[in-house]
């Protein structure tokens, strides 16, 4: 095929013997399962590999792929050893530590969330747009406020339920409950 067999050799010899010896020997089959099962999958990523090189048209008359430096390491480094690879999306999924979109409106957050309880003064909560249900609360301070609406306060449940919601929007939905119980 494009890419031969020796020059993958030439990149993982120990590996590529391997599959070798999986493929033409039973016993080596037998005894290197787990290799088999390593090679395996280096054997796929490999072919996936060399599909995409097919379709990237980089053949050059003597039907061999000419590599670019830039391919050349990418490729190495896909078909680094089974423990080490990491995929595109992997790395692009990464950093998955924010503790939430952070930027619904307290509307939104209200909407979504707190209405259920708020909206009808449900299990005793304080009803949006009854300021006189509002003025002993504000009169705790906006600190205490915020703090219970995020770690629940007896009948108010932590975060209202919105489990996935930053401290600033279940503040800006504190806020918005306020303005529109004035
Ligand atoms: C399951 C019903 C329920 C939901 C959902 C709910 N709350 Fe509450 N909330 C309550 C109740 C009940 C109280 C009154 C607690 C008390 O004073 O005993 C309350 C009280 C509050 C208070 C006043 C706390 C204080 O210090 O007096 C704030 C602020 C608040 N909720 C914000 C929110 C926000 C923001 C949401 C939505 C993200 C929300 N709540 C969702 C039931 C709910």
């Amino acid at each position: 095929m494009l890419y031969s067999v020796k020059n993958l050799t030439g990149y993982f010899p120990d590996a590529m013997e391997n599959v070798y010896n999986t493929r033409h020997s039973r016993q080596a089959t037998v005894t290197n399962g787990v290799h088999f099962m390593k090679n395996l999958k280096l054997f796929a990523l490999c072919t996936a590999f060399l599909s995409l090189l097919t379709l990237g048209a980089c053949s050059d008359e003597k039907g061999e792929v000419k590599l670019s430096v830039e391919q050349e390491k990418s490729m190495s480094e896909r078909l680094a050893p089974a423990g080490k690879i990491s995929m595109v999306g992997e790395v692009a999924s990464a950093p998955a530590t924010s503790t939430g979109g952070g930027n619904r409106s307290g509307e939104d957050v209200y909407n979504t969330s707190c209405k259920t309880c708020h909206g009808s003064g449900m299990a005793g909560a304080p009803k949006f747009g009854a300021p006189e249900q509002w003025t002993a609360r504000i009169d705790k301070g906006m600190d205490t406020m915020y703090t219970n609406a995020i770690s629940g306060f007896q009948g108010m449940p932590p975060k209202g339920l919105c489990m996935d919601c930053s401290d600033d929007e279940l503040k800006a939905a504190v806020d918005y409950m306020l303005e529109g119980s004035k």
